[in-house]
């Protein structure tokens, strides 16, 4: 299959089809979610909670994310691979902000990088797209700004609905190829996906942005507990490993497992 460039994205706004990200941590899943036809593959900055057991994102580095865009890379045949730069990676300045990204496209050869912040994260943004690296902005709510939010809120109610506009403008003239818009309301969700060129991709933003992201632990009930409000649960993974588990526990403790038909003569 062709790959999915960044001007696909351009394209398929233009033309109103519907784009689809999940995020992936490793080979198997990123060829499932490839082969599936996903546009584009996430190894998301959630990999701090859903694979090394962070309470938040805050604590990821880019040493343990490497690995995990190179695996997801190296799967897929068609979808975008779009890593996630950690928190510290990129605050301090534009500088910072390329060698992030840098170390990306080249240890783990990633296809772009996607960074958090509107208005505050444009010189960075502007300085990567300089080099020839593809950025996906991330607006709304950011996680890896949770503490200076006061949690995980909807972002852009009321009032400031006029600063999400500010970033979602400030990221496009940027050069971000792609906005990501994560807990807001739909109705702010889609004013911004009218006035921008470039997609929107809601995360937790309503139906009328021009695609939609989810965590793939989340939208396949791999996870614990909770949910957000956002997420429908397509699978119960969760359940059908435990199942599993549980199965070949009593197996072996019966002595049904293994049979003479798992068995070496
Ligand atoms: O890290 C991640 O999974 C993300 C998405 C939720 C947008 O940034
Ligand atoms: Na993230």
């Amino acid at each position: 299959p062709k790959r999915v460039r960044t001007r696909h994205f351009q394209n398929a706004k233009q033309q109103g089809i519907p784009i689809t990200g999940l995020t992936s941590y490793d080979m198997l899943t990123a060829q499932i979610f490839d082969q599936a036809g996903i546009d584009f593959l996430l190894v998301g900055d959630s990999a701090g909670n859903n694979v090394f057991g962070y309470e938040t994102t805050l604590p990821v580095t880019v040493d343990e994310l490497i690995p995990l865009t190179r695996a997801v890379a190296r799967a897929v045949t068609r979808a975008l691979v779009v890593a996630d730069m950690p928190f510290g990676t990129y605050e301090t300045g534009p500088s910072e902000a390329l060698h992030t990204a840098v170390r990306f496209m080249k240890e783990a050869q990633a296809h772009a990088v996607k960074l958090e912040g509107g208005v505050r994260s444009r010189k960075q943004i502007s300085r990567i797209v300089s080099a020839g690296i593809p950025v996906m902005a991330h607006i709304g709510f950011t996680p890896q700004s949770e503490h200076g939010l006061g949690g995980h809120i909807i972002q852009g109610r009321g009032a400031a609905a006029d600063q999400l506009m500010a970033d979602a403008l400030a990221v496009q003239e940027a050069g971000a190829f792609a906005v990501v818009l994560e807990m807001v309301p739909s109705a702010v969700a889609a004013l911004v996906t009218e006035k921008l060129d470039i997609p929107t991709i809601g995360v937790g933003a309503g139906p009328d942005v021009d695609g939609q992201l989810m965590v793939w632990t989340d939208f396949a009930g791999m996870t614990g507990g909770r949910v957000p409000r956002f997420v429908r649960q397509y699978a119960n993974m969760r359940s059908a490993l435990t199942d599993a588990v549980h199965a070949f526990k009593a197996d072996v403790d019966s002595g049904a497992y293994p049979g003479p038909e798992h068995s070496y003569e």
